[in-house]
Protein backbone atom coordinates (compact mmCIF):
# COMPACT_ATOMS: atom_id res chain seq x y z
CA UNK A 1 0.00 0.00 0.00
CA UNK A 2 2.88 2.26 0.98
CA UNK A 3 4.24 1.81 -2.33
CA UNK A 4 1.23 2.41 -4.15
CA UNK A 5 0.51 6.34 -2.48
CA UNK A 6 4.07 6.52 -3.61
CA UNK A 7 3.58 6.06 -6.83
CA UNK A 8 -0.06 7.69 -6.78
CA UNK A 9 1.67 10.80 -5.46
CA UNK A 10 4.31 11.11 -8.32
CA UNK A 11 1.20 11.06 -11.05
CA UNK A 12 1.79 7.31 -11.64
CA UNK A 13 -0.89 4.52 -13.06
CA UNK A 14 -1.34 1.74 -10.15
CA UNK A 15 -3.17 -1.06 -10.88
CA UNK A 16 -5.89 -1.95 -7.63
CA UNK A 17 -8.10 -4.36 -6.26
CA UNK A 18 -11.47 -3.56 -5.61
CA UNK A 19 -14.69 -6.05 -4.95
CA UNK A 20 -15.65 -6.15 -8.39
CA UNK A 21 -12.69 -5.98 -10.61
CA UNK A 22 -9.00 -4.23 -10.65
CA UNK A 23 -8.97 -0.84 -12.00
CA UNK A 24 -6.17 1.35 -13.88
CA UNK A 25 -6.06 4.32 -10.93
CA UNK A 26 -4.31 7.77 -10.75
CA UNK A 27 -5.02 11.02 -9.32
CA UNK A 28 -8.60 11.97 -10.56
CA UNK A 29 -7.44 15.64 -9.74
CA UNK A 30 -4.10 15.00 -11.60
CA UNK A 31 -5.18 15.24 -15.91
CA UNK A 32 -2.03 14.62 -16.53
CA UNK A 33 -1.90 10.94 -14.84
CA UNK A 34 -5.85 10.88 -15.90
CA UNK A 35 -4.42 10.92 -19.64
CA UNK A 36 -2.11 8.37 -18.95
CA UNK A 37 -4.96 6.06 -17.63
CA UNK A 38 -6.59 6.44 -21.05
CA UNK A 39 -3.15 6.03 -22.93
CA UNK A 40 -2.58 2.52 -20.80
CA UNK A 41 -5.99 1.39 -22.05
CA UNK A 42 -6.38 2.43 -25.36
CA UNK A 43 -9.00 3.90 -24.61
CA UNK A 44 -11.18 6.81 -25.90
CA UNK A 45 -11.17 9.77 -24.47
CA UNK A 46 -14.86 10.49 -24.83
CA UNK A 47 -15.87 7.45 -22.26
CA UNK A 48 -15.51 8.82 -18.94
CA UNK A 49 -13.70 7.03 -15.49
CA UNK A 50 -15.55 6.97 -12.04
CA UNK A 51 -13.65 8.59 -9.33
CA UNK A 52 -12.87 6.35 -6.22
CA UNK A 53 -12.70 7.53 -2.77
CA UNK A 54 -13.12 6.41 0.88
CA UNK A 55 -15.76 8.81 2.40
CA UNK A 56 -19.19 10.14 1.64
CA UNK A 57 -18.39 13.31 3.18
CA UNK A 58 -15.43 14.22 0.61
CA UNK A 59 -17.70 13.40 -2.80
CA UNK A 60 -20.12 15.92 -1.38
CA UNK A 61 -17.23 18.68 -1.99
CA UNK A 62 -17.00 17.77 -5.42
CA UNK A 63 -20.77 17.48 -6.60
CA UNK A 64 -23.42 20.34 -7.00
CA UNK A 65 -26.15 18.32 -5.40
CA UNK A 66 -26.48 14.51 -3.55
CA UNK A 67 -30.24 14.42 -3.80
CA UNK A 68 -31.73 12.61 -0.38
CA UNK A 69 -33.17 8.93 -2.74
CA UNK A 70 -29.01 8.74 -3.98
CA UNK A 71 -27.88 9.12 -0.25
CA UNK A 72 -30.35 6.11 0.49
CA UNK A 73 -28.26 4.44 -2.06
CA UNK A 74 -25.32 5.56 -0.69
CA UNK A 75 -25.83 4.49 2.73
CA UNK A 76 -27.31 1.15 2.25
CA UNK A 77 -24.57 -0.19 -0.70
CA UNK A 78 -21.44 1.77 0.51
CA UNK A 79 -19.00 0.64 0.61
CA UNK A 80 -19.87 -1.74 -2.20
CA UNK A 81 -20.17 -2.24 -6.15
CA UNK A 82 -22.40 0.71 -6.52
CA UNK A 83 -21.91 3.88 -8.60
CA UNK A 84 -23.37 7.07 -8.28
CA UNK A 85 -23.58 9.22 -11.57
CA UNK A 86 -24.16 12.99 -10.04
CA UNK A 87 -23.61 16.63 -11.57
CA UNK A 88 -19.93 17.51 -10.51
CA UNK A 89 -18.63 20.70 -9.46
CA UNK A 90 -15.32 22.40 -11.02
CA UNK A 91 -12.74 20.33 -8.99
CA UNK A 92 -12.98 17.46 -10.97
CA UNK A 93 -11.39 18.14 -13.90
CA UNK A 94 -12.98 17.61 -17.24
CA UNK A 95 -10.99 14.82 -18.76
CA UNK A 96 -11.82 12.31 -15.66
CA UNK A 97 -15.78 13.02 -16.83
CA UNK A 98 -15.35 13.29 -20.80
CA UNK A 99 -16.76 16.58 -20.48
CA UNK A 100 -20.06 15.71 -18.93
CA UNK A 101 -21.13 17.88 -16.50
CA UNK A 102 -21.82 14.85 -14.28
CA UNK A 103 -19.18 12.72 -12.64
CA UNK A 104 -19.30 9.36 -11.51
CA UNK A 105 -17.96 8.03 -7.84
CA UNK A 106 -18.01 4.99 -5.66
CA UNK A 107 -16.36 4.24 -2.53
CA UNK A 108 -15.33 0.45 -3.50
CA UNK A 109 -15.62 -2.28 -0.96
CA UNK A 110 -12.01 -3.84 -0.47
CA UNK A 111 -9.30 -3.74 2.47
CA UNK A 112 -6.49 -3.17 0.70
CA UNK A 113 -8.22 -0.08 -1.16
CA UNK A 114 -9.72 1.01 1.29
CA UNK A 115 -6.45 1.85 3.35
CA UNK A 116 -4.86 3.19 0.21
CA UNK A 117 -7.47 5.90 -0.27
CA UNK A 118 -7.38 6.79 3.29
CA UNK A 119 -3.86 7.53 3.27
CA UNK A 120 -4.27 10.00 -0.08
CA UNK A 121 -5.53 13.37 -0.07
CA UNK A 122 -6.91 13.24 -3.45
CA UNK A 123 -9.34 10.65 -4.93
CA UNK A 124 -8.82 7.61 -7.45
CA UNK A 125 -9.58 7.93 -10.83
CA UNK A 126 -9.97 4.33 -11.97
CA UNK A 127 -11.55 2.32 -15.17
CA UNK A 128 -11.03 -1.48 -14.98
CA UNK A 129 -8.07 -2.62 -15.47
CA UNK A 130 -7.92 -4.18 -19.22
CA UNK A 131 -7.62 -3.26 -22.88
CA UNK A 132 -10.09 -1.14 -23.91
CA UNK A 133 -13.02 -3.40 -25.39
CA UNK A 134 -11.74 -6.51 -23.49
CA UNK A 135 -13.27 -8.68 -20.45
CA UNK A 136 -12.29 -7.25 -17.02
CA UNK A 137 -9.48 -8.64 -15.02
CA UNK A 138 -10.67 -10.18 -11.71
CA UNK A 139 -6.89 -11.12 -10.37
CA UNK A 140 -3.63 -9.36 -10.27
CA UNK A 141 -2.83 -12.06 -12.46
CA UNK A 142 -4.86 -10.91 -15.03
CA UNK A 143 -3.90 -7.41 -15.12
CA UNK A 144 -0.12 -8.55 -15.62
CA UNK A 145 -1.24 -10.72 -17.98
CA UNK A 146 -2.60 -7.80 -20.57
CA UNK A 147 -0.77 -4.53 -19.05
CA UNK A 148 1.81 -5.75 -16.86
CA UNK A 149 4.70 -4.55 -18.93
CA UNK A 150 2.97 -0.74 -19.15
CA UNK A 151 2.63 -0.01 -15.23
CA UNK A 152 5.12 0.24 -12.65
CA UNK A 153 2.68 -1.61 -9.76
CA UNK A 154 -0.18 -3.91 -9.69
CA UNK A 155 -1.30 -4.13 -5.70
CA UNK A 156 -2.23 -7.38 -5.27
CA UNK A 157 -5.81 -8.10 -3.09
CA UNK A 158 -6.65 -11.41 -4.38
CA UNK A 159 -9.15 -12.47 -6.44
CA UNK A 160 -12.25 -10.11 -6.73
CA UNK A 161 -14.87 -11.43 -4.47
CA UNK A 162 -17.95 -9.94 -6.67
CA UNK A 163 -16.26 -10.24 -10.18
CA UNK A 164 -18.48 -7.74 -11.91
CA UNK A 165 -18.61 -4.51 -12.64
CA UNK A 166 -20.48 -1.61 -10.28
CA UNK A 167 -24.14 -1.21 -10.99
CA UNK A 168 -24.12 2.58 -11.81
CA UNK A 169 -27.37 4.54 -11.41
CA UNK A 170 -27.67 7.82 -12.66
CA UNK A 171 -28.76 11.10 -11.04
CA UNK A 172 -28.31 13.13 -13.90
CA UNK A 173 -31.85 14.49 -14.57
CA UNK A 174 -33.02 13.81 -11.32
CA UNK A 175 -34.71 10.40 -11.53
CA UNK A 176 -32.52 7.70 -10.82
CA UNK A 177 -31.91 5.63 -14.06
CA UNK A 178 -29.83 2.48 -14.01
CA UNK A 179 -26.95 2.56 -16.71
CA UNK A 180 -25.48 -0.20 -16.02
CA UNK A 181 -26.39 -3.84 -14.57
CA UNK A 182 -23.92 -5.13 -12.03
CA UNK A 183 -22.94 -6.04 -8.90
CA UNK A 184 -26.46 -4.62 -7.26
CA UNK A 185 -28.81 -6.78 -8.18
CA UNK A 186 -32.09 -4.68 -9.76
CA UNK A 187 -33.80 -6.48 -6.75
CA UNK A 188 -31.83 -5.09 -4.12
CA UNK A 189 -31.62 -1.53 -5.62
CA UNK A 190 -35.68 -1.48 -5.87
CA UNK A 191 -36.09 -2.46 -2.05
CA UNK A 192 -34.26 1.35 -1.85
CA UNK A 193 -36.10 3.31 -4.78
CA UNK A 194 -38.96 1.15 -5.73
CA UNK A 195 -39.39 0.57 -8.87
CA UNK A 196 -36.44 2.64 -11.28
CA UNK A 197 -36.10 2.90 -14.72
CA UNK A 198 -33.26 1.06 -16.69
CA UNK A 199 -31.67 2.57 -19.64
CA UNK A 200 -28.81 0.20 -21.16
CA UNK A 201 -27.58 0.02 -24.77
CA UNK A 202 -26.24 3.62 -25.33
CA UNK A 203 -24.88 3.18 -28.72
CA UNK A 204 -24.29 5.98 -30.75
CA UNK A 205 -22.76 9.73 -28.33
CA UNK A 206 -23.82 6.97 -25.39
CA UNK A 207 -24.34 8.37 -21.93
CA UNK A 208 -22.39 5.25 -20.44
CA UNK A 209 -20.38 4.13 -23.50
CA UNK A 210 -19.18 0.93 -21.14
CA UNK A 211 -22.61 0.56 -22.51
CA UNK A 212 -21.38 -0.31 -25.95
CA UNK A 213 -22.74 -3.34 -27.63
CA UNK A 214 -19.45 -4.85 -27.99
CA UNK A 215 -17.79 -4.74 -25.06
CA UNK A 216 -15.83 -7.48 -23.10
CA UNK A 217 -14.85 -9.29 -26.09
CA UNK A 218 -12.95 -12.09 -26.11
CA UNK A 219 -10.80 -13.24 -29.11
CA UNK A 220 -12.63 -16.48 -30.16
CA UNK A 221 -15.95 -16.11 -31.63
CA UNK A 222 -18.33 -15.71 -28.78
CA UNK A 223 -22.05 -17.28 -29.35
CA UNK A 224 -24.61 -16.55 -26.20
CA UNK A 225 -27.97 -18.59 -26.23
CA UNK A 226 -29.20 -22.41 -25.59
CA UNK A 227 -26.69 -24.65 -26.48
CA UNK A 228 -28.75 -27.71 -28.29
CA UNK A 229 -27.22 -30.73 -29.78
CA UNK A 230 -24.04 -31.42 -31.33
CA UNK A 231 -24.02 -29.54 -34.73
CA UNK A 232 -20.33 -29.00 -34.77
CA UNK A 233 -18.02 -31.67 -36.16
CA UNK A 234 -14.44 -32.74 -37.44
CA UNK A 235 -11.78 -31.16 -36.07
CA UNK A 236 -13.37 -28.17 -35.26
CA UNK A 237 -15.08 -29.95 -32.31
CA UNK A 238 -11.73 -29.39 -30.48
CA UNK A 239 -12.01 -25.60 -30.88
CA UNK A 240 -14.97 -25.58 -29.53
CA UNK A 241 -15.99 -24.12 -25.91
CA UNK A 242 -18.94 -23.73 -23.37
CA UNK A 243 -19.84 -21.80 -20.23
CA UNK A 244 -23.07 -22.46 -18.70
CA UNK A 245 -24.55 -22.00 -15.33
CA UNK A 246 -24.31 -25.93 -14.19
CA UNK A 247 -25.25 -28.28 -17.28
CA UNK A 248 -22.53 -30.29 -18.85
CA UNK A 249 -22.88 -30.47 -22.83
CA UNK A 250 -22.46 -34.07 -23.57
CA UNK A 251 -20.99 -33.67 -27.03
CA UNK A 252 -18.15 -30.47 -26.01
CA UNK A 253 -14.75 -31.98 -24.72
CA UNK A 254 -15.04 -31.58 -20.94
CA UNK A 255 -11.58 -29.66 -20.51
CA UNK A 256 -13.01 -26.69 -22.90
CA UNK A 257 -15.95 -26.37 -20.65
CA UNK A 258 -16.75 -24.06 -17.38
CA UNK A 259 -19.93 -24.67 -15.02
CA UNK A 260 -20.18 -21.32 -13.82
CA UNK A 261 -21.79 -22.81 -10.35
CA UNK A 262 -22.36 -26.34 -9.31
CA UNK A 263 -25.08 -25.02 -7.48
CA UNK A 264 -26.98 -22.73 -9.46
CA UNK A 265 -25.97 -19.86 -6.74
CA UNK A 266 -25.85 -16.72 -9.18
CA UNK A 267 -23.31 -14.50 -7.26
CA UNK A 268 -21.18 -17.41 -7.53
CA UNK A 269 -20.89 -17.37 -11.42
CA UNK A 270 -20.70 -13.79 -11.17
CA UNK A 271 -17.91 -14.35 -9.68
CA UNK A 272 -16.59 -16.84 -12.04
CA UNK A 273 -17.30 -15.27 -15.20
CA UNK A 274 -14.85 -13.20 -16.70
CA UNK A 275 -11.97 -15.51 -15.43
CA UNK A 276 -13.79 -18.08 -17.39
CA UNK A 277 -14.13 -16.01 -20.19
CA UNK A 278 -10.06 -15.79 -19.76
CA UNK A 279 -9.60 -19.46 -19.46
CA UNK A 280 -11.58 -20.47 -22.43
CA UNK A 281 -10.12 -17.66 -24.41
CA UNK A 282 -6.37 -18.37 -23.46
CA UNK A 283 -6.84 -22.29 -24.52
CA UNK A 284 -7.18 -21.10 -28.12
CA UNK A 285 -11.15 -22.12 -28.98
CA UNK A 286 -11.91 -20.71 -32.04
CA UNK A 287 -15.65 -21.10 -30.99
CA UNK A 288 -17.10 -20.48 -27.62
CA UNK A 289 -20.88 -20.98 -26.13
CA UNK A 290 -22.33 -19.38 -23.47
CA UNK A 291 -26.11 -20.00 -22.17
CA UNK A 292 -28.15 -17.51 -20.59
CA UNK A 293 -28.45 -18.12 -16.58
CA UNK A 294 -31.72 -17.12 -14.95
CA UNK A 295 -32.74 -13.55 -15.57
CA UNK A 296 -32.71 -12.80 -11.62
CA UNK A 297 -30.46 -11.13 -9.05
CA UNK A 298 -26.64 -11.40 -10.32
CA UNK A 299 -27.89 -13.72 -13.44
CA UNK A 300 -29.14 -10.40 -15.43
CA UNK A 301 -25.67 -8.26 -15.04
CA UNK A 302 -24.07 -11.96 -16.20
CA UNK A 303 -26.32 -11.81 -19.01
CA UNK A 304 -25.44 -8.48 -20.21
CA UNK A 305 -21.76 -9.32 -20.39
CA UNK A 306 -22.40 -12.06 -22.42
CA UNK A 307 -24.74 -10.96 -24.88
CA UNK A 308 -22.39 -7.79 -25.16
CA UNK A 309 -19.34 -10.22 -25.78
CA UNK A 310 -21.23 -12.00 -28.45
CA UNK A 311 -22.38 -9.07 -29.97
CA UNK A 312 -20.42 -9.31 -33.29
CA UNK A 313 -21.87 -13.13 -33.58
O1 LIG B 1 -16.77 -1.83 -10.64
C1 LIG B 1 -16.42 -0.87 -11.31
O2 LIG B 1 -17.19 0.05 -11.59
C2 LIG B 1 -14.96 -0.86 -11.81
C3 LIG B 1 -14.04 -0.73 -10.60
C4 LIG B 1 -12.60 -0.54 -11.00
O3 LIG B 1 -14.47 0.33 -9.80
N1 LIG B 1 -14.77 0.21 -12.74
C5 LIG B 1 -15.27 0.19 -13.99
O4 LIG B 1 -14.89 1.27 -14.74
O5 LIG B 1 -15.99 -0.69 -14.41
P1 LIG B 1 -15.08 1.36 -16.33
O6 LIG B 1 -14.38 2.59 -16.73
O7 LIG B 1 -14.62 0.10 -16.94
O8 LIG B 1 -16.60 1.56 -16.49
C6 LIG B 1 -17.15 2.76 -16.02
C7 LIG B 1 -18.43 3.07 -16.71
C8 LIG B 1 -18.24 3.38 -18.17
O9 LIG B 1 -19.26 2.71 -18.88
C9 LIG B 1 -18.43 4.87 -18.23
O10 LIG B 1 -18.93 5.27 -19.46
C10 LIG B 1 -19.43 5.10 -17.12
O11 LIG B 1 -18.97 4.24 -16.11
N2 LIG B 1 -19.36 6.48 -16.62
C11 LIG B 1 -18.34 7.10 -16.02
N3 LIG B 1 -18.63 8.39 -15.75
C12 LIG B 1 -19.89 8.59 -16.19
C13 LIG B 1 -20.77 9.70 -16.22
N4 LIG B 1 -20.42 10.90 -15.75
N5 LIG B 1 -22.01 9.53 -16.75
C14 LIG B 1 -22.38 8.33 -17.24
N6 LIG B 1 -21.60 7.23 -17.25
C15 LIG B 1 -20.37 7.35 -16.74
MG1 LIG C 1 -14.47 -1.46 -18.20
Amino acid sequence: VNKAVELLQQGKVVAIPTETVYGLAANAFNPEAVVTIFKIKDRPFFDPLIVHTDSLQKIEGWVQDFPESAKKLAEAFWPGPLTLVLPKKETIPDIVTAGNPTVAVRIPNHPLTLDLLSKLDFPLAAPSANPFGYVSPTTAGHVDDQLGNKIPYILNGGPCKVGIESTIVSFASGQPTVLRLGGISLERLQEVTGPIEVQLHQNSNPLAPGQMDSHYAPRATFVFGQIGEQTIVNENLLYTGAITLSRVIPWIAEENQIQLSKNENLDEAASNIFAAMRILDKRGLRLILAEPLPDKGLGRAVNDRLRRAAHKN
